[in-house]
């Protein structure tokens, strides 16, 4: 375990509701940090590459089409287990499954307007991450 780096996105509907603010808040109380964000609209091809690994879901085009559907607050968190600490306060993918406290909980709409993303492995973390930032746009203590 140790530190670690996790891809946070808090989507178009939480944005659109202005609850970059609290879910932030939420993030920072786990005590990760953030190292690198950024407010930015998708197209729907890098919509579709970020999304690549499900592109033969059912649901892949109306949450390719979604996630390009407005802005998006993207960020870095690094701390100890910041991918666990990150999903946990996440909650369950279906937010009506999420557990009380989480930020699904209280702001996902269904499983597609769910408020965040998180990376789920160290692989996955360092991909995404990557495919929306520059390292010098990284300010971590751990490059
Ligand atoms: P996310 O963590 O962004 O990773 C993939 C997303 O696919 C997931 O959150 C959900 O928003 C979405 N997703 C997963 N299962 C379904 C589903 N059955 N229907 C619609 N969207 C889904």
């Amino acid at each position: 375990m140790g530190t670690e780096k996790s891809l946070s996105i808090i989507k178009p509907e939480a944005v659109e509701h202005r609850l970059i603010g609290e879910i932030v808040r939420r993030l920072e109380g786990t005590g990760l940090r953030i190292v690198a964000a950024k407010l930015l609209h998708l197209d729907l091809e890098k919509a579709r590459a970020f999304y690549a690994v499900h592109r033969e879901r059912p649901f892949y085009s109306s949450l390719t089409e979604y996630i390009a559907s407005g802005p998006i607050f993207v960020s870095v968190l690094e701390g100890e287990n910041a991918i666990s600490k990150n999903r946990e306060m996440m909650g369950a993918t279906d937010p009506s499954k999420a557990a009380e406290g989480t930020i699904r909980c209280q702001w996902g709409t269904d499983v597609e307007k769910n408020a965040v993303h998180g990376s789920d492995a160290p692989e996955t973390a360092a991909w995404e991450i990557s495919f929306f930032f520059q390292p010098e746009e990284i300010h971590g203590i751990h490059k």
